[in-house]
């Protein structure tokens, strides 16, 4: 099922800056008519409001939180495009006995897996009434393998990458269309300690969006998505991209 950008109304969580922004900047560029940003703080959205005309409405939305979800909820209920797009690596590069891992894991799971559940919970019934809609979960290469500088946070993309496979079951009947994306590293404040070729991030907003547009369940936005991916996604269909994306 191809997802349609031109006309749609979209939320995307951690807006504000990485590829949150660049994936707000990519709806824009391809015709959404609405796009709901959503930040932790709202001053952090205000270039991004200003420059949009009118387009980009600002959420005050903290993931872990239910109030701001739950508000959320009423105030978008035109949403029919909901990007599951903030993510926290809360400790990295400690030894094994490190104490900082055990909190860093309870607040990743929180914010990387609770956190888009809750929020598609909510939007489920807004979704079904524009005709189903699309979620969109951004995952990570490292919920394939565990990587050792980040190993709370690799799991946490591992479950990821398990609740978007339990929302694309639990939502097939109401006609939503669930995609994972992939990413490899993205030039972001997150992976400012990486020690790798990094995919800038409007490269990679614009391979999610094409991966939608073309109805791809399970998106490898850059070149070592594509490859790690490779092994991980046994069924070649799931590995179909568009042009655009190969040569992004
Ligand atoms: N960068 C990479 O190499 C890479 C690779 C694969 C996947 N990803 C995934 O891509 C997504 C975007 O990451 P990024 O690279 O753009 O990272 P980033 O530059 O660190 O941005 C993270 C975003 O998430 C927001 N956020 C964090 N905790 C939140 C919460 N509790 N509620 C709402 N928003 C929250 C941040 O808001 P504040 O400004 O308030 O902190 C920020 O907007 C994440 O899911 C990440 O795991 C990143």
């Amino acid at each position: 099922m191809s997802v349609s950008i031109l006309g749609t109304t979209a939320l995307v969580t951690g807006a504000n800056r990485g590829l949150g922004r660049a994936l707000v900047d990519a709806l824009l560029d391809r015709g959404a008519t609405r796009v709901y940003a959503g930040a932790r703080r709202l001053e952090s959205l205000a270039e991004l409001v200003a420059a949009s005309g009118g387009r980009v409405i600002p959420l005050q939305l903290d993931v872990t939180n239910a109030d701001d979800i739950a508000n959320a909820a009423a105030v978008a209920g035109d949403v029919s495009l909901l990007i599951n797009n903030a993510g926290v690596v809360s400790h990295s590069f400690g030894a094994f006995d490190d104490p900082k891992w055990l909190p860093a894991g309870r607040e990743e799971y929180e914010v990387n897996v609770i956190g888009p559940l809750a929020l598609t919970q909510r939007f489920q019934p807004i979704l079904a009434s524009h005709g189903g809609g699309a979620v969109v979960n951004v995952a990570s290469v490292v919920s394939f393998v565990s990587v050792a500088i980040a190993p709370t946070y690799s799991a946490s993309k591992a479950a990821t990458h398990s609740i978007t496979q339990y929302t694309r079951q639990a939502l097939r009947d109401q006609g939503t269309f669930v995609a994972g994306a992939y990413p490899g590293p993205v030039d972001t404040d997150m992976a400012e300690r990486v020690p790798l070729d990094k995919t800038p991030a409007p490269v990679v907003a614009a391979a999610i969006l094409d991966g939608l547009e073309a109805g791809v369940e399970d998106i490898l936005p850059d070149p070592v998505a594509r490859e790690m991916g490779a092994t991980f996604f046994s069924n070649p269909k799931q590995l179909e991209q568009p042009a655009s994306a190969e040569a992004a």
